[in-house]
């Protein structure tokens, strides 16, 4: 089938970055359109009356997707919203530490500061090495960090400018047995690897569903286990907080409107879930087209990948000789190709991104552009 039959991604782009803001299939945007012309055909049954057994269902749906129970996931808009959230809502006094890495998102890592500024808490960042050669670095460089006054540490399972998949388990595990409560940033998780957040038992876990599960812009969740959902709040106080309603939770109550907004993004999710399944095998398909993506590139560059393939997901970071502040412009105005230029540690990487929509020969484009603009050792 070609591309364009199943995603709405045009044509005349290779495109590497499905990491950035994912890519919607047209079923499912389909599926978005229908919900929003119901929603419009009668706005005020469809927000007093269908909202909620709509979004009942879509959790339910999800709930089982990422190994949960409904009661402990809420929607948000985005990973950004969740984590802003979150540590927006957490109280903690002045010498408290709040922990972060050095491979953290920037955006969650100014919603930490900022919560951290406001209360005279610290932050601590965990330098993590890079490259690296295996999980335990990762696991060493994090608890080196904590100390008695570490609070909260915001991990994150798929790094964004270095696109690792952290050792999550180890890490929540080790973090929540010393009283560190852990929000996992999982932006990238959902669709990636597979998820048991269950079993995870993190005390805070967002993970983005816009992305690699393939949902429209718009579609998050903040999952918070039982025994904290009482300290988070979102950051949008609405009815929930005072409603006298007893038959859910005051956390769902409050996170399941936060004003009037347009919710079928995350309403759209369980077709998502339908129309790119089985999961399992995609995950797997993308994995194996990451490393062969990664394998491919390190050799035409004549570098070494900076992570072992049990640090893998979807994406790949490679590294680049020189300064390539230009490159990623050049490379889509020039060449048609979409994939992100990153420095990170003083040095220039490429970061590509595998899903089903990548056709035979865009990695090998990408390659040939890199060696024309002398990006490799070998070009
Ligand atoms: C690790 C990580 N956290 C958070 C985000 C923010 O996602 P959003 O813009 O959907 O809030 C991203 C986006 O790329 C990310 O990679």
């Amino acid at each position: 089938m070609q591309r364009e039959a199943f995603w709405a991604l045009t044509p005349d782009v290779v495109f590497l970055n499905h990491g950035s803001y994912g890519a919607c299939p047209r079923p499912v945007l389909e599926r978005q359109h229908e919900l929003r012309l119901h929603m419009e055909s009668e706005p005020v049954r469809f927000m007093t009356r269908e909202l909620e057994p709509l979004l009942d269902q879509a959790r339910a749906v999800l709930s089982g997707f990422v190994g949960a129970q409904p009661q402990d996931l809420v929607a948000v808009t985005n990973a950004t919203t969740a984590v802003n959230a979150v540590v927006g809502s957490l109280r903690f006094s002045p010498g408290d530490e709040l922990l972060v890495t050095s491979h953290g998102y920037n955006a969650c890592t100014n919603a930490v500061r900022l919560a951290a500024e406001r209360s005279g808490a610290g932050v601590v960042v965990a330098p993590v090495p890079f490259p690296l050669e295996h999980a335990e670095q990762i696991v060493d460089a994090v608890l080196a960090a904590v100390t008695p006054r570490t609070r909260l540490a915001v991990v994150d399972f798929v790094t964004s400018p270095t696109a690792l998949v952290f050792p999550i388990e180890r890490l929540v595990r080790e973090l929540e047995a010393q009283g560190v409560m852990v929000l996992v940033d999982g932006a990238h998780a959902p669709g990636m690897v597979p998820l048991a957040l269950d079993s995870l038992e993190a005390s805070f876990f967002t993970g983005n569903l816009h992305k690699w599960v393939c949902a429209p812009k718009g579609a998050a969740f903040l999952h918070v286990r039982r025994d904290r959902q009482a300290l988070v709040r979102p950051t949008v106080i609405s009815h929930g907080a005072n409603s006298p309603r007893r038959d859910r939770s005051r956390f769902q109550l409050e996170f399941d409107w936060v004003g009037t907004s347009d919710l079928t993004a995350f309403l759209s999710v369980p077709r998502a879930l339908e129309v790119l399944a089985p999961w399992p095998e995609l995950m797997r398909h993308n994995r194996d087209d990451a490393l062969a993506a990664g394998a491919l590139l390190a050799k035409a560059l004549g570098v070494r990948l900076p992570a072992p393939a049990e640090l893998i997901g979807s994406m790949v970071a490679v590294p680049l000789r020189g300064d390539q502040a230009g490159l990623e412009r050049w490379l889509f105005d020039e060449r048609r190709i979409q994939v992100p230029i990153i420095s990170f540690g003083g040095r220039w990487w490429v970061r590509v991104s595998l899903q089903r929509h990548v056709r035979p020969g865009d990695v090998q484009a990408l390659a040939d552009a890199l060696l024309t603009r002398n990006a490799g050792v070998a070009g």
